[in-house]
Parts: C-alpha cells; sequence; structure tokens
C-alpha cells in the first residue's frame, strides 16, 4: 500500500529454468519466479499502480488483458519496455468483477514471450463475486491450461509450423505437468484461463458431471447455467462453480471437438474431493447486478473481414496506422465475419455482449459479458461493445486474432478512443 491507499505491485519479468519432466530441464520466462506470474487480486474501486521490470535481456511489454483504463497503461505494442528498464503503470479498477489476465504483446513477438511462460491471472472483486466461494487455493482455484510441445531433452520446442501456431501435445496446468488437486469444500470456483497460443478447449468432466457457468471473460451471468460441456479459445475465460461429495474423484477433461480449431482430447486435471468436506453456501439465483451490454437502435456499424491469410479488413497491422476512431464510452455494434480458416478477435478496453452467431442465439457458454471471442470458419458474429471511458489522442488500442501466430503475423488493428 502507497501512503494514498494505491495497491503497489511490482512484476520482475525474468529467465529461468523449470522442471515440468521429471529429471529434465526447461529454459523457461516467467515473472517473479521461473514460470508464469503471481495472481495479483483488487477490489473494484482500488487504485493500482505496477513497477514492471524487464530483467529478460529483451524489449518486451505486459499487456493487461480485459482491462477498463486509460490507453496509456495498456501495455500494448506502443509501451514497450526495454530490456533492464522499469515500466510503470497505474490506473483506478472500475468495472465489474472479472477474472482478467496479463501477458507481453510485442509486436512480432508475442506468441514466444507468452510460450515461454509470461502470463499471470489478474482477478477483480466486487460485492457480487464475494457471494460465490473466494477463499484463494481452497474453494477458488485459478486455471491456467496451456499446451506445449517438448523436444527430447525437454526444452519447449517453439516449431510452429501449423496454420495456427504452435500445437502442444503436453498440458500444463498453472505451469505443473499432469496436475493433480485435492478439494475440501463441497463447492469450488474454478476460474478457467485459455493461456495458450492456439489451441482451444472443449472443457467437461470425465463423470460426465454437469456444473454451473457463473461468470465469462469480463463478469458475472445474470444467473448460473447448468452445463457438461463449454469451449475456450485463446484469451478466453470462464468460471464455473462445481460440486463435490466426500471421497469422489474426477478428471477435468478436453473434448475433441468437430468444429473448433486446434482442439484436442487431454486429460487437464485430476481431482480428488477429501473424505470430508467443508460445507459451501449455495449459490443464490441471481449473480450479478450489472445489466447485460445493450446497444441503442441506432448504434454504428462496424465490419471487420477476417481473411485466409491473416488480414483484418484487407489490412495487415501497421504500428502507425488508425484504423478506427471511437468515441471514448461510447456503444457500437461489431460485425466480425470470417472468410479464413478459424479465429476468435479480442478488442482491448472493451466489454461486449454476443449478439448473434449467422443470426443465431450463441452458444449457451458464451452470452455473458466478455472480451474475446471465437469466430468459426465462414461465420459472423455481431457485438454489442462497450468501451473505455478514457480519452486519448495519442496512444490507440488494439483488436486481434488471439491466436498468437496470427496476431503477429499482422492480424490486427488499432483504434483510437476520442
Ligand atoms: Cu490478450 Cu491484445 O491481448
Ligand atoms: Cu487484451
Ligand atoms: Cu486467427
Amino acid at each position: 500500500l502507497e501512503p494514498d491507499g494505491t495497491k503497489h505491485f511490482t512484476l520482475t519479468m525474468m529467465q529461468g529454468t523449470t522442471e515440468f519432466l521429471e529429471g529434465k530441464t526447461t529454459d523457461t520466462w516467467g515473472i517473479n519466479g521461473s514460470y508464469l506470474g503471481p495472481t495479483v487480486r483488487v477490489s473494484r474501486g482500488d487504485k493500482v499502480s505496477f513497477d514492471v521490470i524487464n530483467q529478460l535481456g529483451e524489449t518486451s511489454t505486459l499487456h493487461w488483458h480485459g482491462m477498463m483504463l486509460p490507453p496509456e497503461m495498456d501495455g500494448g505494442p506502443h509501451q514497450m519496455i526495454e530490456a533492464g528498464k522499469t515500466w510503470s503503470p497505474h490506473w483506478k479498477i472500475d468495472q465489474p468483477s472479472a477474472t482478467t489476465w496479463f501477458h507481453p504483446h510485442l509486436h512480432g513477438n508475442t506468441a514466444q514471450h507468452v510460450y515461454r511462460g509470461l502470463a499471470g491471472m489478474f482477478i477483480i472483486d466486487d460485492e457480487d463475486s464475494k457471494k460465490l466461494p473466494s477463499n484463494y487455493g481452497v474453494d477458488d482455484i485459478p486455471l491456467i491450461v496451456q499446451d506445449k510441445l517438448f523436444t527430447s531433452d525437454g526444452q519447449f520446442s517453439e516449431d510452429d509450423d501449423t496454420t495456427f501456431g504452435i500445437l502442444g501435445d503436453e498440458i500444463l496446468v498453472n505451469g505443473t505437468h499432469d496436475p493433480f488437486l485435492e478439494v475440501t469444500s463441497s463447492q469450488v470456483r474454478f476460474r478457467l484461463l485459455n493461456g495458450s497460443n492456439a489451441r482451444a478447449y472443449t472443457f467437461g468432466f470425465t463423470d460426465e458431471r454437469s456444473f454451473q457457468l457463473v461468470a465469462n471473460d469480463a463478469g458475472l451471468l445474470q444467473e448460473p447455467v447448468t452445463l457438461e460441456r463449454f469451449m475456450l479459445s485463446p484469451g478466453e475465460r470462464a468460471e464455473i462453480v462445481v460440486s463435490f461429495e466426500p471421497g469422489e474423484e474426477t478428471i477435468l477433461h478436453s473434448y475433441k471437438n468437430g468444429t473448433g480449431i486446434a482442439s484436442g482430447e487431454f486429460d487437464l486435471l485430476k481431482i480428488v474431493a477429501a473424505s470430508e468436506l467443508s460445507e459451501s453456501k449455495q449459490i443464490e439465483g441471481q449473480l450479478s447486478s450489472v445489466e447485460p451490454i445493450e446497444v441503442p437502435a441506432d448504434a454504428k456499424v462496424r465490419q471487420f473481414r477476417l481473411s485466409m491469410d491473416n488480414k483484418i479488413n484487407d489490412k495487415s497491422m501497421d504500428m502507425s496506422r488508425i484504423d478506427e476512431v471511437v468515441p471514448a464510452g461510447g456503444k457500437e455494434i461489431w460485425e466480425i465475419r470470417n472468410f479464413g480458416s478459424e479465429h476468435n478477435f479480442h478488442i482491448h478496453d472493451a466489454a461486449f455482449r454476443v449478439l448473434d452467431v449467422n443470426g443465431k442465439e450463441p452458444q449457451e457458454y458464451e452470452r455473458g459479458r466478455k472480451d474475446t471471442v471465437f469466430v468459426p470458419h465462414g461465420a459472423t458474429v455481431r457485438l454489442a461493445v462497450e468501451f473505455g471511458n478514457y480519452t486519448d489522442l495519442k496512444y490507440p488500442l488494439m483488436y486481434h486474432c488471439h491466436l498468437l501466430k496470427h496476431e503477429d503475423d499482422g492480424m490486427m488493428g488499432q483504434f483510437l478512443l476520442v
């Protein structure tokens, strides 16, 4: 804490080594450690400040994915941190509770920097979110899911020959290979982040149990939705609440999905419930007190065409070109049409609701507040977008495909909030 009550954090990006596979050492990057970073947790209304120290030996950035904040603090490609330098952003947390995250965003190198291990979770609490299990590491568990390709001597392979980029055949959850979790309460909230470069996961449990989806990327749902499966493409998050009986065992699994990009069959996390469980309180009917995002009838509509050659509206990312100018605090309809293979779409400093996919209702698991959305091959996805209420004529914000190879390849555009 600083004297005025600001919560201060120091995040140091560094190189290190990690033993993921028994007896093998992997060169990794991490934040305040050798792989991934700490979880930052604050409340709505808090003022926060960071010292982001770059000890990587090369330039990087640190972007706050899902955060509403002044564009200058966004940590995108324009906020470069040179080797040995410190970047000190600060802002006031002013958005509903959510599971957000942070990762580098150096143009052309995002895939490599994230893949080597630079990422962490950033949790925002408010009165609504505290009604759900919130005891970190006990009944409120972060799960950062990533696929990795290892060389025979245990290094990360950076072989990204596929159109989607690197596709691994091993899974790390929170940086652990072959993870195991013992739960000790009757209800557990899992915060899932797809922190992979390209893979999409369709999550479910091997005993086919159902669970309650309680939040999408950018906030809680109005009320829980009972599901057995849901998909997250890269960059997306979801929160689920799962009930357990004493002594039960199950496995969080990723199912192969006919339509999903680069999906795969993986066991993700083995879960065992203790023989005695502490009783959690039941989830109440209404979760979020925030109204769903609505746009006025005469809202501006912008169209974005995603193409096979990783362009948006036939353009490749240009750091010195402004593609769109958007009123700060405005609400618009963004229509994303995918003429390419499979992509997703993320907007900085914004939250949205998926209005429809090919004119039909979105999937049950993607009807809440979001900042990243899967765009199936050939589909048109319409979004009701609410933008951050910050003006900045100098620093643009980004919209892009979150398959990191595509992003690095230029599948990204810039907008100013004015
Ligand atoms: Cu998670 Cu522009 O990124
Ligand atoms: Cu982002
Ligand atoms: Cu893409």
